[in-house]
C-alpha cells in the first residue's frame, strides 16, 4: 500500500511523523522488534524468536510495500523510532478479503504520549481507503492501555480465547477479540 507521511505535534510538544517503513529501515526496525518484544509480556513473539536478518527484513518490507493489501507504518518522535503498526488481510480467500488484522507496538518510553492513537488512526484510515470493511485484533485481556486505546478508536470486544498464550512459567493469558467496522 502507498502512504503519504503525516506530521503532528504531540500533547507534550514533540513532533511525531507517521510514515511507511522502507527497506532502508530494516536494521532499525529489526532492532526495535527485538527490544520492544522484551519490554512487555503482552506480545506473542519473544526476542529470541526474532531470528531473521536485516537483509531478510528488508526483503519482507519490499514485498509488503508492493502488495496492495499490506502496510507497515512507523512512528518517529523527534526523529527517533517510537514504534510500528501493521495491517494485512485476514485471509487470501475471496470470502475473507473484506477483513483485515491490525497490530501495534511502541517502545515503553514513548507510551502514553498519544503516539498509539495517531499511528493506529492513520493505519485504520489507510485500511479503509484500501477497501477493507472490518478491522480485527486480539489483545491480552489484562492489557489495559491497549484495550483503552482500541475502545477509544471504536473497537468493540466480541469474544475471548481462554488460555490463548502460555508463558514459560506455566501461567496463561486470555485473548480478547476486538472488531471495528470500517464501513460508513
Ligand atoms: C498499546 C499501546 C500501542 C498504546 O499506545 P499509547 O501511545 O501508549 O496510547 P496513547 O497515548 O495514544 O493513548 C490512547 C488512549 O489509550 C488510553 N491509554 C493509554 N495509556 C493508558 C494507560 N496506561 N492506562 C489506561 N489507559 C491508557 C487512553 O484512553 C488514551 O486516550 P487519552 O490520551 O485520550 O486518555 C502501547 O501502550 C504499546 O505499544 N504497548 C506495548 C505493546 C502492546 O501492548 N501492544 C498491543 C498488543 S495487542
Amino acid at each position: 500500500m502507498e502512504f503519504e507521511p503525516k506530521e503532528s505535534v504531540l500533547k507534550n510538544g514533540m513532533t511525531c511523523v507517521i510514515r511507511r517503513a522502507e527497506a532502508a529501515d530494516a536494521e532499525r526496525l529489526l532492532r526495535s522488534q527485538k527490544e520492544t518484544s522484551g519490554e512487555t509480556p503482552y506480545l506473542v513473539v519473544t526476542p529470541e524468536e526474532i531470528d531473521w536478518t536485516a537483509e531478510e527484513q528488508a526483503g519482507r518490507i519490499k514485498r509488503w510495500n508492493a502488495a496492495p493489501d499490506k502496510l507497515r507504518l512507523l512512528a518517529e518522535v523527534d526523529g527517533e523510532l517510537a514504534g510500528a503498526a501493521i495491517v494485512c488481510g485476514a485471509g487470501f480467500q475471496n470470502r475473507l478479503r473484506h477483513r483485515c488484522s491490525v497490530d501495534i507496538t511502541l517502545y515503553q518510553k514513548f507510551c502514553g504520549m498519544g503516539v498509539g492513537a495517531l499511528l493506529l488512526g492513520e493505519l485504520l484510515s489507510a485500511a479503509k481507503a484500501a477497501g477493507y470493511e472490518q478491522a480485527e485484533l486480539d489483545v491480552v485481556s489484562t492489557n489495559t492501555p491497549a484495550i483503552a486505546l482500541y475502545r477509544k478508536l471504536g473497537f468493540e470486544a466480541v469474544g475471548a480465547i481462554p488460555h490463548a498464550m502460555k508463558y514459560q512459567d506455566g501461567s496463561y493469558a486470555d485473548f480478547l477479540l476486538m472488531i471495528k467496522s470500517l464501513l460508513g
